[in-house]
């Protein structure tokens, strides 16, 4: 990663922060993603850990580096309210419709915002496109599917492959499709979580985001 992304990284960081803080409480309980700029904003919510009760992580990763920070992490099962789910994106729309997963913790990622009230994604300007499909579209697939997956990938225009050496945290592979111009994220969504085996795929249209914070050298911008 270059210093230049690092810097655009730490300031849409640094912009949830800002952006969420009135809506942490003393029982708050925060969804909190995956990736390299998610990592910078569990940085920046550690320093804020006696604002709000917990957190639940989307992936091992991040559930390591909150508690390294001294954010007590706790299980989805356990809670019955999520105020907002902060996390990055591989790709957004201009509807914030999203490619997610490049980092591999996609399923724990859909699981944890389809329950919170409020998504913010957040970005470098270089993630907004006007067609999702540019990323490859990240699969996990339970492993006696990948065949039947990746002839349906090709069935549709796309060039799938499997993520070398990568097991999620549920102990299945990824299978990334490239080569798709997704016209309707709704439809091929809806469309891949009725093949048997996939677990869950990489397009996060049907929960969207709701607010996108957008860096660039210009300053941080806020979509809804
Ligand atoms: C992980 C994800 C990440 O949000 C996505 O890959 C973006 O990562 P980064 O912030 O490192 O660019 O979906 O599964």
């Amino acid at each position: 990663m270059s210093d230049g992304t690092h810097q655009l990284k730490q300031a849409v960081a640094q912009a949830a922060m800002d952006h969420i803080e009135s809506w942490l409480t003393p029982d708050a309980v925060i969804g909190v993603g995956t990736g390299s700029t998610a990592d910078l904003f569990i940085d920046c919510l550690c320093q804020k850990r006696h604002l709000f009760q917990a957190a639940v992580a989307s992936s091992e990763r991040t559930a390591n580096r909150l508690r390294e920070g001294g954010v007590t992490v706790v299980e989805l099962n356990d809670i019955e309210r999520m105020p907002v789910y902060v996390d990055g994106a591989d790709e957004i729309n201009g509807s914030l419709e999203m490619i997610k997963g490049g980092g591999g913790a996609l399923t724990r990622e859909k699981i944890v915002a389809s329950v919170a009230e409020r998504f913010v994604c957040i970005v470098d300007a270089s993630k907004r496109v006007d067609c999702l499909g540019q990323f490859p579209l990240p699969i996990e697939v339970l492993p006696m599917a990948v065949g039947a997956i990746k002839r349906f990938a090709v069935s549709i225009g796309g060039q799938p492959a499997i993520r070398d050496g990568v097991v999620t945290d549920n102990g299945n592979p990824i299978i990334d499709v490239s080569g798709l111009s997704i016209n309707d994220p709704v439809g091929l969504e809806t469309a891949l979580n009725q093949l048997p085996g996939v677990v869950t795929n990489g397009i996060f249209a049907i929960r969207k985001a709701d607010i996108a914070l957008v860096a660039s050298a210009e300053g941080v911008l806020t979509l809804t």
